[in-house]
């Protein structure tokens, strides 16, 4: 029987009264017809998932979907080394080609790279078609499925093409997570974990002493932690939806764990796995700035160790190649590398006048 455990909502109401949408979280939510009639009655849908998860819950949607009009699949190759624009063409082709109109939706079946490729389809698709997010990996239930940064890949970048573009709905199913690879399950929790260093202290503890819960995917802290992390995700977006301010926030031990992929090339460490790393380094230059207590730093490095994530640069990283990294990461401001550091735990702030040097002890403390 499906079970909605929680709805929030992603209130844009400041930006426009019908921008604001829910989050749904619960157990069979995927197969749930009630959730599905009210979104697809009479108009056309257009499914995106890839070869990964389409054979595992590809079938249970389209049943899902039956009272749906015209139905179109599109199954993408998995993986973010297929997040770019033939594949955005290989979407629209499909809608165009079976004559979807704008009226019909998109429906994304997948991690973060099948929702970020299907938003931005439906945002260019006749000039904007509504679509549903179902993320299917931990990270995408936390955080890639809310907010609204669609895009893809370029040869020069990461992200570097794409549109604000918000989901009508975000249909978060816990039984999709059970058949989520572990080092893919663990890269969401880094993530996770983010949201209580930069919101909320009282979260952050309770991942610490509920590490071994999360770690076994327990179905109740499981749904306790993407709920609170949903929260915090969709108030940081509600106050800034274009990251003109606080949304930067979201960035905590990115700016980091974006130069370890860089350096990497990519593909070597998730990127869960690499923000996990840049956090503890993060958390370190929040200490060495005086603001943050040591202590914090142990205790999310016996969190990343006890759920299997990184606390140090990969052995042959230095720090002037880390350097040089961030200083080419795109969202370097005015020649400047933006820091997020803490100024207590629980509270996140842009950094001013971080200097090489700083982040060259940082690095090899
Ligand atoms: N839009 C945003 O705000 C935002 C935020 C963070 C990350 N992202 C993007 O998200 C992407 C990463 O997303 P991801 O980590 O979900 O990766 P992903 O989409 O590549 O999924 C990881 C792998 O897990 C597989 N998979 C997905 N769900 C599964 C399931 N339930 N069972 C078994 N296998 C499953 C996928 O097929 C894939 O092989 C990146 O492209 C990143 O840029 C976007």
């Amino acid at each position: 029987m499906p079970e909605l455990l929680h709805t929030l909502h992603v209130d844009l109401a400041s930006v426009a009264a019908d921008r604001s949408y829910p989050i749904q979280i619960g157990r069979g939510l995927i197969t749930d017809a009630s959730i599905w009639q009210p979104l697809v009655e009479g108009r056309g849908v257009i499914l995106v998932t890839d070869d990964q998860v389409g054979p595992l819950y590809g079938e249970a949607v389209k049943a899902a979907l039956a009272g749906a009009g015209q139905l179109t699949e599109v199954v993408l190759p998995a993986g973010e080394s297929h997040k770019d624009m033939t594949f955005i063409q290989q979407i629209l082709d499909a809608a165009l080609a079976e004559r979807h109109e704008r009226g019909s939706l998109f429906v994304a079946l997948g991690g973060g790279v099948v929702g970020d490729m299907t938003g931005f389809a439906a945002a260019c698709f006749l000039r904007g078609a509504d679509f549903v997010q179902v993320p299917t990996t931990l990270l995408a239930q936390v955080d890639s499925s809310v907010g609204g940064k669609t895009g893809v890949n370029h040869a020069m970048g990461k992200n570097l093409i794409g549109a604000f573009h918000q989901p009508q709905q975000v249909v978060i199913d816990l039984d999709t997570l059970a058949t989520l690879p572990a080092r893919e399950y663990a890269a969401g929790l880094a993530e996770i974990i983010k949201y209580g260093l930069i919101r909320d202290a009282e979260f952050f503890a309770w991942l610490i002493d509920n590490a071994e819960a999360l770690k076994s995917r327990d179905a109740a802290a499981l749904a306790f932690a993407i709920e609170r992390s949903c929260a915090i995700k969709a108030a940081v977006v509600a106050a800034d939806e274009r990251e003109g301010g606080v949304r930067a926030h979201l960035n905590f031990g990115h700016t980091f764990g974006h130069a370890i992929e860089r350096i990497q090339g990519y593909g070597d460490w998730l990127h869960g796995e690499a923000v996990a790393a840049g956090m503890v380094l993060a958390s370190r230059l929040s200490v060495l700035r005086g603001t943050l207590d040591p202590q914090v730093v142990d205790r999310l490095t016996a969190f990343n160790q006890s759920v299997g994530l990184p606390v140090s640069l990969p052995a042959d990283v230095t720090a002037q190649a880390m350097l040089d990294a961030m200083g080419s990461d795109k969202k370097v401001s005015g020649g400047k590398v933006r820091y997020i550091v803490l100024s207590q735990l629980g509270e996140a702030v842009v950094a001013e006048n971080v200097t090489d040097d700083d982040i060259a002890r940082v690095i090899d403390a």
